[in-house]
């Protein structure tokens, strides 16, 4: 019934839904997931309105992978003991499989969301004494094994454990640690692993995307996991930031010393919320672009890191604002008419420097300047279209905003050498005669 729904949603949208020149267009070049969570009133009660039809626009025509945002988890798919609801997953799944989307799932054992019988098993965050531990064990394999065996081959990467681990770096005392013991972890990837052994499994965590004690733990932790054998392929960074308190040389380390273990890392609920007094502003605005455009470029640059997520695409279907009492919001990509904000450009524009197109920065159409987008010798020419063709400065940063190189009265049509240069995405910034900045990506190969 559904698969007639998306077909006459198909011919409603156009074939050309999944466009040219969009996110999903160039992260398939680059054989990387774009993704976004799902709010289930768009697939089940609303389906044909306005809204719908522009949410499921840019849900096609801009993302190539897709998580529930509720619908998988306990409480959803196990209300009652052994009674299991699937239907508003499938259809999400099915969804995925009408579009060609890889998919998330989220999530298979967490402390929240869970149902009252489950919950019954703690009185004021204690356990009470209702499940012994081979109860809870056998509660917790019979949840897992079915779940990942009924959406075997559908789900590319399994959230198998959420936010297991407090702000220290110790394991939360969770209804699950505290009957079973902390060996529910390693379970838990054992019997997700044997229900689909193709399918990718992560343990993700907020606030442990840089290096600190939560994100130390968690680094113990899989160790000790892959010391013992036990089947985790890579750690989701969920990604829930701040603006103006992102700190990306910490997030670049943590990744890489994940990778160095030989796991993927994935970037799995993104959003970057603002404070409810810089809200609107082009200041807040322009700096949440560039962060977003910074945490790709990470991600971009990061072999083993597969998806990045974010955790609804809109500031319309954003849980930021009921869960911070409105004190942030303005979180996402787009804004609450479903515009694109300056945040999706900047994510374009770093998917198209990595792809090799040459991109203007600066929003005014009137850059003067280009540069070959892909370096590949130690030198770069900058050539001018007007007749001005000199500029005094010429900076290269890093994506991350850390100056490389400077070089100054560099004239336009002659050779700038930069032997220095690692592998990886620059922002060139050059600063003409009348102070006017003109920036530029590039990829140095
Ligand atoms: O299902 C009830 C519905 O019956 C009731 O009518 C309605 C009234 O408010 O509430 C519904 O439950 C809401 C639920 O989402 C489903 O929509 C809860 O109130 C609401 O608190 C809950 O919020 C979700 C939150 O997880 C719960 O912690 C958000 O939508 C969801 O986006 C969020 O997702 C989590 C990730 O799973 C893990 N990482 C953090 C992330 C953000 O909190």
């Amino acid at each position: 019934m559904k698969r007639i729904a998306y077909v006459l949603l198909l011919s409603i949208l156009g074939p050309g839904v999944v466009a040219q020149d969009s996110l999903r267009y160039w992260a398939d070049k680059l054989d990387k997931y774009i993704g976004s969570s799902v709010e289930d009133y768009f697939f089940l009660n609303d389906f044909w309105t306005m809204t719908s039809r522009t949410y499921h626009k840019i849900m096609i025509g801009q993302f190539n992978m897709i998580v529930a945002g509720n619908e998988m988890k306990f409480d959803a798919t196990e209300p009652q003991r052994n009674l299991f609801s699937f239907t508003k997953g499938d259809i999400m799944m099915e969804y995925a499989g009408t579009w060609g989307m890889a998919t998330r799932g989220h999530c298979l054992l967490w402390h929240n969301q869970l149902p009252g019988w489950i919950t019954a098993g703690l009185t004021d965050g204690v356990d009470n004494g209702l499940y012994s531990r081979d109860t809870l064990l056998a509660i917790l394999e019979n949840h897992i094994t079915t779940l990942v065996t009924h959406w075997k081959g559908k789900v590319r990467e399994w959230d198998v454990v959420n936010e297991v681990f407090d702000g220290d770096g110790t394991l939360r005392e969770s209804i699950w640690q505290q009957v079973i013991g902390d060996d529910y972890i390693d379970s838990a990837f054992v019997w997700a692993h044997r229900a689909d052994p193709d399918a990718l499994l992560f343990l993700l965590d907020y606030g442990a995307e840089g290096l600190n004690s939560k994100s130390h733990g968690i680094y113990a932790k899989v160790q000790e996991l892959l010391g013992k054998g036990i089947p985790i392929h890579g750690v989701g960074m969920q990604c829930h930031l701040t603006t103006n308190d992102i700190n990306f040389y910490s997030i670049e380390s943590n990744v890489k010393r994940l990778t160095d273990l030989g796991l993927l890392v994935c970037f799995t609920e993104v959003d970057i919320k603002i404070p409810a007094d810089e809200f609107s502003t082009d200041v807040a605005l322009q700096r949440q672009a560039r962060e977003y455009g910074q945490l790709l470029s990470i991600f971009l640059n990061c072999e083993q890191c597969p998806s990045f997520v974010m955790w609804a695409f809109s500031d319309n279907d954003s849980w930021i604002p009921d869960h911070t009492a409105g004190t942030y919001g303005q979180a996402c990509i787009y804004n609450l008419k479903y515009q694109p904000k300056p945040a999706y450009y900047a994510l374009l524009d770093t998917l198209r420097a990595h792809n090799g197109v040459n991109v203007g920065l600066n929003t005014a159409a009137s850059n003067p300047f280009s540069i070959v987008p892909t370096l590949v010798d130690d030198h770069f020419i900058v050539t001018s279209e007007t007749g001005s063709p000199e500029f005094t400065t010429a900076v290269i940063t890093d994506m991350a905003g850390r100056q490389i190189v400077k070089l100054k009265e560099i004239t336009a049509g002659e050779p700038v050498y930069v032997s220095a240069l690692g592998k990886g995405t620059y922002v060139l910034t050059v600063t003409d005669r009348n102070d006017n900045h003109y920036l530029m990506k590039f990829l140095k190969k």
